[in-house]
């Protein structure tokens, strides 16, 4: 935004250039005085639309929801929507909410879409003021294969030039990726425009009209001065689907793509449980509620934090351990995947023994700038340097699970496959 943003440097020029620049700014500058208490009227009244995003919905079949921000009200925003092909267009109601982030003003606009058909292509409009102000393209999900692009930890000491190269990278080799999945720490402080702007300005630019699914992460819930705090950023950015919760809607949710039924949990009891008493013991009898009513052929939970608590000398397992795991392996879950350790460790696992017939465990590795000296703790089966910017795809049909690990210049680390049945071909 324009209070964040160095002043441009004017470039060296030479005579002959400087006597054509002077005639065009004279120009310029009769016309640019004539025009400007009109220019500077609309640059008041029509602030630009910004990362514009698709946040994964309940069920990316038939619904959407996009979302997009601005740092001043829109004039009587409306959003138009058709499937491509078809002549008859409509209108979704918009939505906005106000947030106050480190003294910035956020804008946040929704306009949840229904009444989708699975597989097709859509085209969206944007209005202010009457008039087209954005526009927006998006695939639903058809409901059989997927492939998406999983991220660890996107956190940045300073710029987000790391994070852009990981993520830029990841996207333009897989095209073809249509879920988006961030497993949290997006940002380095919950509660700084500076990280959100950065994360959002490095995102935005591979994103596109991806469905998007965050998982939020201990960073999300710290302070400006570095204590705990609710994650007020966070849910406000991202209206993932509700779960159902009186009083900790979105704090953890579910989703369907493709053949898979993604479960995201919370894991951030040490930062939350003095504010929300109660969340954690009610996600635990949600989850299994959960996981007992999915049809979908794979189920995959989505974790920032890993089981194994890496900070502790030697490593041992985290405390939700006791308490989730249980419930993931009865529900009979097929895979775990985790961050916040920033390094790359796979195992596959049942009651904290290794088990090649267990549920798959992947902590995702790192994707940002800033690097741990991660041990390896026993039960891990692969272990990567700590010092790596990596990524995960995940690739689906009702047969077939395959995780890999590529690095930022595309080469494969780490592969694996879970099958429900034989494959023809085998
Ligand atoms: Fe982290
Ligand atoms: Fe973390």
């Amino acid at each position: 935004m324009a209070d964040t943003m160095a002043l441009p440097m004017l470039p060296a020029v030479s005579r002959r250039a400087f006597l054509s620049l002077s005639l065009r700014s004279l120009a310029a500058w009769a016309i640019g005085t004539l025009l400007a208490p009109l220019r500077r009227a609309a640059a008041k009244s029509a602030p630009t639309p910004r990362f514009f995003r698709r946040v994964v919905t309940a069920d990316n079949r038939a619904s959407a929801l996009i979302e997009w921000q601005t740092d001043a009200l829109l004039d009587s925003p409306r959003f138009l929507w058709k499937e491509v092909g078809k002549k008859e267009e409509k209108e979704a109601d918009v939505d906005v909410k106000y947030m106050a982030l480190d003294g910035h003003n956020v804008l946040v606009y929704r306009a949840p879409l229904r009444g989708l058909a699975p597989g097709r292509d859509y085209q969206c409009r944007m209005l202010a003021a009457g008039r087209d102000a954005a526009s927006f393209s998006f695939r639903t999900d058809d409901g059989k294969n997927l492939k998406a692009l999983i991220f660890p930890d996107s956190q940045c000491d300073g710029s987000y030039d790391t994070w852009e190269r990981v993520s830029g990278d990841a996207s333009a080799r897989n095209a073809d990726a249509a879920l988006w999945v961030n497993l949290g720490d997006l940002v380095d402080n919950g509660e700084s425009f500076f990280h959100w702007e950065g994360w959002q300005t490095a995102t935005d630019v591979s994103l596109g009209a991806r469905a998007f699914a965050p998982v939020m992460g201990n960073h999300e819930c710290y302070s400006l001065d570095w204590q705990y705090a609710l994650p007020a950023a966070f849910l406000g950015l991202f209206a993932t689907p509700p779960n159902g919760s009186a009083k900790y809607d979105r704090y953890y949710y579910s989703f369907d793509y493709g053949p898979v039924h993604f479960t995201v949990l919370n894991t951030q009891r040490e930062e939350l449980d003095s504010f929300l008493p109660g969340l954690f013991r009610e996600q635990a009898a949600w989850l299994a509620h959960d996981l007992a009513r999915t049809k979908q052929p794979w189920r995959v939970a989505l974790l920032h934090r890993d089981l194994i608590n890496y900070d502790a000398a030697p490593p041992s397992p985290d405390a939700f351990v006791r308490t989730l795991l249980p419930i993931l392996e009865k529900s009979g879950v097929d895979a775990v995947l985790t961050a916040h350790a920033h390094a790359y460790r796979r195992r596959r696992m049942t009651a904290w023994r290794q088990d090649q017939n267990g549920v798959l465990y992947i902590l995702s590795g790192n994707a940002g700038n800033c690097f741990y000296d991660v041990q390896r703790h026993a039960i891990d089966e692969i272990a990567l340097p700590s010092d790596l910017l990596n990524y995960l795809t995940l690739e689906a049909d009702e047969n077939r699970l395959t995780f890999r690990c590529f690095l930022t210049n595309g080469i494969q680390k780490d592969f694996v496959t879970l099958r429900k049945a034989p494959s023809p071909e085998e």
